[in-house]
């Protein structure tokens, strides 16, 4: 009885792992702006009407982003809209318009932009005073909810005209885009909710917006970027094979039809070539390796105490063009709920399923590691996390100790396939049911529930 009880729970075990794989194996292939680690995660623009002027309103708008672990990066955000009606923008502060437009039909004054689809982006640092506002000109970077609270939102005001004057007339922004700074971001459509509320400085007196709109904006990978740009490299202690991203997870070296697709780290042209990409530098710039990955995590099982073991991870930049300012790692292993020891990262729990302790959100220590250098003999960064073993749960087997999922600044990380995990000496791996399909496994899953009812 208890054998057969005891296979029963490691088949289902094996089970939900595999379950797991195969539904992570699509997440490349929805358009579904869902994130399993942040199935909440969104950034929502607030549009408040502070003011009516004598053809328009005053508005302070502001980006918060909600995200645990999705930032913002330089060069920032774009925003975008289009107008309902024939609207100017007669002023802005803390944010401009890329574009002035047509304003010929203004003779005296002249609007800052008549476009009818408007596109905004944030101030420089050091913008001067009388043109700042609160949260504004930092060059459209938006820090993550977890890393940086206090930046995790941008406002900007401006002043419009030719808009309705009443909170009857007046119409919301339509077809709200964000791009950050390239596609990945839907926006739904503005919704009046109810009037923001702002608590004077000495908290004695609580003011109100005359209207205000808000629009919520979700992330999806898939819509960001066709190919990943971030993969997973294991190793262990207990076995010399170190198990590689695998071959072109991002791309592949191709001299033929795409010439200095990468570039050798010994090269001679390398100064130049980094030089050369000056103008369009977000395009990434990365070495020659077999992934051609700009970013590769390496998870390294590098002790086992008694009661304790331990990993040493590793996140190497191999983008010539990129330094990575604030970059951050969510991590996914069932041993996270005993997590002891964080050394060099900071270290904050997800928690996206309130009763589910096992995802963690790792960042650099500021002015020690929070830079990730551009690929290099500088370009990594390493920390090693101590966990106690939870003797119910824990092994080497199976390769239970590597993580199940890894973010690089939000964007999913490709492991590499289980099959090819470093083994236990003197164990295989259990070839019968690691070769179950998808299918199999949930018709198992299924027959086990039924078994149960
Ligand atoms: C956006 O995120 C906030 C904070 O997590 C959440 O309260 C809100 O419900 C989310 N909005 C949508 C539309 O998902
Ligand atoms: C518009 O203002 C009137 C009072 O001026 C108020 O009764 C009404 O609720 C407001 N409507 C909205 C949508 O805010
Ligand atoms: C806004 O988007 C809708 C559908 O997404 C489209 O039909 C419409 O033409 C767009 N409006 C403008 C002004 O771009
Ligand atoms: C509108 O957005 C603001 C800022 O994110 C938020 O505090 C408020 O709860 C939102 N209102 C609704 C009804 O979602
Ligand atoms: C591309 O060129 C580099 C050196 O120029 C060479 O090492 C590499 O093998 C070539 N790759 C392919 C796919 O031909
Ligand atoms: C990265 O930072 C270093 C040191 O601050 C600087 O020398 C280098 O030019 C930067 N590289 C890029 C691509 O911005
Ligand atoms: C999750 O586990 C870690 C490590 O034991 C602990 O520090 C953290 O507070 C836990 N988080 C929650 C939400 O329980
Ligand atoms: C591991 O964490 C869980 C949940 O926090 C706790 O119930 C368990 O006792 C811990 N195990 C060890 C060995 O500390
Ligand atoms: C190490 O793991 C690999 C699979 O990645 C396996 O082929 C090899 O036999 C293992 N080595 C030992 C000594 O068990």
């Amino acid at each position: 009885m208890g054998s057969i009880f005891s296979f029963i729970t490691k088949l289902n075990y094996m089970c939900t792992i595999f379950l797991v794989l195969w539904l992570f194996s699509f997440s490349f292939t929805t358009t579904e702006a869902y994130d399993a680690l942040d199935p909440t995660g969104n950034i929502t623009i607030k549009w408040d009407i502070m003011s009516w002027t004598p053809d328009g309103y005053v508005a302070v708008v502001t980006i918060y982003n909600y995200q645990q672990f999705r930032h913002i990066q330089a060069p920032g955000w774009t925003l975008g809209w289009s107008w309902y009606k024939k609207e100017v923008i007669w002023s802005m502060v803390g944010a401009q318009a890329t574009e002035q437009g047509d304003c010929s039909r203004y003779k005296t004054n002249i609007p800052h932009c008549c476009k009818k689809d408007p596109t905004v982006v944030d101030l420089l640092p050091g913008t001067p005073y009388n043109q700042q506002i609160a949260n504004c000109c930092k060059g459209g970077v938006i820090s993550s909810r977890i890393q940086d609270p206090s930046n995790a939102a941008s406002s900007f005001q401006l002043s419009v005209g030719a808009a309705g004057t009443t909170n009857k007339t007046v119409r919301a922004p339509r077809n709200v885009t964000l791009k950050a700074p390239g596609p990945g971001y839907t926006c739904g459509p503005a919704r009046l909710v109810r009037p923001s509320k702002f608590v004077t400085a000495d908290q004695r007196r609580v003011t109100q917006a005359l209207l205000t709109w808000n629009v919520t904006c979700t992330y999806s990978q898939f819509l960001a970027q066709k190919t990943p740009t971030c993969c997973v490299s294991l190793s262990s202690f207990y076995n010399d094979t170190i198990v590689n991203c695998p071959t072109c997870t991002c791309g592949c070296q191709n001299n033929i039809t795409q010439p200095g697709s990468c570039v050798e780290a010994d090269s001679p042209y390398l100064k130049s070539a980094i030089a050369t990409s000056g103008k369009n530098s977000y395009a990434p710039l990365v070495q020659c390796t077999k992934h051609m990955c700009p970013i590769r995590v390496h998870w390294h099982v590098k002790l086992n105490y008694k009661d304790y073991w331990r990993v040493k991870v590793s996140i190497i930049n191999f983008n010539y063009r990129m330094n990575y300012t604030q970059w951050n790692l969510a991590v996914q292993h069932p041993n996270f709920d005993n997590l002891t020891t964080v050394f060099s990262f900071n270290y904050q729990s997800v928690t996206p399923y309130e009763s589910i302790n096992d995802t963690a959100m790792l960042w650099g220590l500021k002015f020690y590691n929070d830079l990730l250098m551009q690929a290099g003999p500088l370009g990594n960064v390493q920390s090693e996390l101590l966990f106690r073993k939870d003797k119910s749960t824990f092994t080497f087997n199976q390769g239970w100790a590597f993580p199940r999922r890894v973010y690089f600044n939000g964007d999913n990380c490709v492991m590499p396939p289980p099959d090819a995990y470093p083994w236990l000496p003197n164990s295989t791996p259990d070839t019968h049911i690691a070769k179950l399909t998808p299918v199999m496994v949930i018709l198992i899953s299924l027959a086990f529930l039924f078994g149960h009812a």
